[in-house]
This record gives structure tokens, C-alpha cells and sequence, in this order.
């Protein structure tokens, strides 16, 4: 009995496998700051006062006026890393989180600093820097555009 092979059931594998390696692939990353705010974090821009939107993770960020594309940031995951400090050893060495945007910066009035590239939630901050800092310099690059162009 022969089997077909549909070239198109390789396709899923094959995004995935193209999703892991945009992981490891920072050639395409870019640099901005990031601030941090504290709790609450409801409501937000993105998603009113639904907090079924939050990262069970916690690692989750506002996005500032560069990111924000007037609210078409809203859900989209970002790989963020801590580059540099205005103090030296703030940084966290060689952490990469992922956040997802929940809310606009530009509508929290508690950001540590404003003008951001985004606002880090505590607990994302703490991740990957000294949590008594109030701003770092991030390496950071937007995931699932393989996963968009499918859309
Ligand atoms: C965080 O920064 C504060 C203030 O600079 C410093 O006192 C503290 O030791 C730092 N903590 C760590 C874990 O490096």
C-alpha cells in the first residue's frame, strides 16, 4: 500500500522549526531602553480589565510610542534581553525573557522612567536586571513574524 506524501504536512514542521532557529538568530534585533512599573496592572489598553490576558508567567510589558503601531501591538510577543546600565553590573548576564504587550506606555503613570521603548512588568524587570534599577538599555526582537505571514 503507497502512501502519498503531501509536501504541505511538512510545512507546520517546518515553521516550527524556523520559529526555534528565529530564537537563537539575534542578527535581526534591535536596541532601545526599558523602564519598569509596578502593580496594578488592570485595566489596560490592550485588553480592558480582562487579566486573562497576563502571562501566568508575569512577563509582560507596555509597549512605548515606538512600538505601541496604535495598538496593533497589543498580544504580540517580544524577546528581551538587559544590554547595559547606567551602574554596571545591573544587568542580569546572558537572560533572555519573553513578554507579551499588554498595555500602552503612554497611558501608565507609573512607569519608573518614561519614554521607554516598553515598560517591563516587576517581575519582568527583576528577570533580567537589578530590580532597584530604574532604567536599562535592551537587545530586543519581535516573535512570530513566520507565524503571521501564514495569516
Ligand atoms: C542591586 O543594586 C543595588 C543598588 O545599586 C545594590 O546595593 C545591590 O547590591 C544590587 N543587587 C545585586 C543582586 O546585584
Amino acid at each position: 500500500m503507497s502512501r502519498t506524501h503531501n509536501p504541505r504536512q511538512w510545512l507546520p514542521v517546518l515553521l516550527n522549526l524556523l520559529f526555534l532557529l528565529q530564537l537563537f538568530d539575534t542578527s535581526n534585533a534591535d536596541v532601545g531602553t526599558a523602564a519598569q512599573y509596578p502593580p496594578p496592572y488592570l485595566p489596560t489598553q490592550c485588553f480592558g480589565g480582562d487579566s486573562s490576558q497576563f502571562p501566568s508567567s508575569n512577563l509582560f510589558a507596555a509597549a512605548g510610542d515606538g512600538i505601541w503601531d496604535n495598538g496593533a501591538s497589543c498580544g504580540r510577543q517580544y524577546l528581551v534581553r538587559c544590554i547595559s546600565a547606567e551602574e554596571t553590573g545591573t544587568c542580569v548576564p546572558d537572560k533572555t525573557i519573553q513578554v507579551k504587550i499588554v498595555d500602552y506606555a503612554g497611558t501608565i503613570n507609573k512607569a519608573s522612567v518614561s519614554g521607554t521603548t516598553m515598560v517591563l512588568s516587576q517581575t519582568a524587570f527583576g528577570s533580567v536586571a537589578n530590580s532597584t534599577a530604574r532604567s536599562i538599555n535592551i537587545e530586543f526582537q519581535q516573535l512570530g513574524m513566520i507565524w503571521k505571514m501564514q495569516k
